[in-house]
């Protein structure tokens, strides 16, 4: 196999990503609860500690420097911040801006997502997502949060990954509410689109009421690659493409064209919704092979491809060739800018970690150089984390963390992406090391 250099565009800017419940530490909020409830975490694992990260950011964005990330990305944790609604805390708000300068001290771009999976527990108590209130309320916490920090050069993400909180949350059940239940699921995912909203325009209201530039404003989304299981069969091409439609684009769809779509809803337009992306960011981390022998909307699917290497605990397939894919179809259909703003493994064998990296990137350069505006691309994640309903079992980060002493300790990966971040983009030699088999 021969490689060559992959060049990025000029100001291309490269990263990590992680959040706020996944990494600080003593968080009181709905997903702290789900955790108490026996089964639902895997070995009954919580994140009372996490990384400890509330406490050791500095020394986390050490890391992130020396390893020469050029942005950062994290999430404020809605429930330090409105710890009883409408209460705010000025002390966890202090604690975020100086989370804030200390990226900016370092010269790293902070990216800020205002919701990344949890919610305070009052939100939780009148329904969260549910309830027709909701997206006003997040609108007001953005407003007070954005308000703090407005000062800063922040790019802002709004939402992360509301097709997971729809899915996960209110189909399949495996992360709070625990429901299974697909209309409680499409009004949820109005609502979120509702919120996407109020949060944009409380944005720009705020920067605009200070006289201060806009900033970057996106929403967040889970990407899957949708594929037939045996593309001979018109059900299973067809069940591939309206999963596609349904998950991947019916949300940003909405964001697009001001509207409220269906099944969402009917259609009607939603003025807060103006304006209120300047990019897309996209997560990407595996395919989802669908039948339509199987109920999908059951959890169903049909077995994985057993050469394929998976991620830990996860068990999603490696597939690099969807991140291709899923990139061009954004860019085709929205012609608007895109931030990959999550891709990485879980494993425990870097080296895996860094064919994963690598085979990603060469899927991004080739829809970049087929004309794609692909702006960043971020690790998920700088150091290992709490991951969700898996606990501690996936080890995402280019730094691992051991639990027991919270010691942080550089991978080989970490090496390697500061490399691919220095070459703006990866060599042939990185290629041949780590690719040739
Ligand atoms: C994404 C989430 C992130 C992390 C990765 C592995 O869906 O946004 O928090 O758990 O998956």
């Amino acid at each position: 196999m021969t490689y060559r250099d992959l060049e990025f565009p000029k100001g291309f800017l490269w990263g990590s990503a992680a959040s706020s419940h996944q990494t600080e530490g003593g968080n009181r909020n709905d997903w702290r609860e789900w955790e108490k409830i026996p089964g639902k975490i895997r070995d009954g694992e919580d994140s009372e500690i996490a990384c400890d990260h509330y406490n050791r950011y500095e020394e986390d964005f050490d890391l992130a420097k020396k390893f020469g990330h050029q942005v950062h990305r994290f999430s404020i944790e809605w429930s330090r911040i409105e710890p009883h609604m409408g209460k705010w805390n000025e002390r966890e708000i202090e604690h975020y801006r100086k989370v804030v300068q200390s990226l900016i001290e370092r010269d790293i771009q902070p990216m800020v997502t205002l919701h990344h999976f949890t919610n305070p527990i009052w939100f939780r108590d009148m329904g969260a997502w549910l309830n027709s209130e909701s997206p006003g309320l997040f609108g007001r916490y953005t407003r007070k949060i954005v308000d703090a920090l407005s000062d800063y050069d922040i790019i802002w993400n709004t939402i992360n990954e509301p097709m997971v909180v729809v899915t996960m949350g209110y189909l399949y059940g495996e992360f709070p509410p625990g429901l299974n239940d697909y209309a409680k699921g499409l009004v949820v995912a109005g609502n979120l689109l509702r919120a996407h909203g109020h949060a944009g325009t409380g944005i720009r209201e705020v920067y605009e009421s200070k006289g201060l530039e806009q900033p970057q404003i996106a929403p967040v989304l889970s990407c899957s690659y949708f594929m037939p299981q045996d593309p001979e069969n018109p059900d299973d091409v067809e069940l591939a493409r309206y999963l596609d439609d349904l998950y991947n684009h019916v949300w940003i769809r909405g964001v697009m064209t001001s509207t409220i779509p269906e099944p969402a809803g009917d259609g009607h337009r939603y003025d807060l919704l103006d304006d209120s992306a300047d990019f897309i960011g996209i997560n990407y981390y595996s395919r989802m092979v669908v039948s339509s022998e199987y109920d999908i909307m059951t959890g169903e699917t049909p077995p994985k491809n057993p050469e394929l290497e998976r991620c830990e605990g996860l068990d999603w397939e490696v597939y690099s060739e969807g991140y291709y894919h899923v990139l061009k179809s954004y860019w085709e259909k929205y012609k608007t800018p895109i931030f990959l703003t999550e891709n990485g493994i879980g494993t425990q064998d870097d080296s895996l970690r860094c064919r994963y990296i690598l085979e990603h990137l060469q899927q991004v350069h080739r829809v970049i150089q087929e004309g794609a505006d692909i702006r960043g691309y971020l690790v998920w994640s700088l150091t290992d984390n709490f991951e969700w309903a898996q606990g501690f079992e996936s080890h995402f980060g280019l730094i691992e963390v051991d639990y027991e002493t919270l010691e942080r300790i550089p991978r080989e990966s970490a090496y390697l992406f500061r490399d691919i971040i220095r070459e703006n983009g990866p060599t042939k030699e990185m290629q041949s090391k780590y690719l040739s088999r």
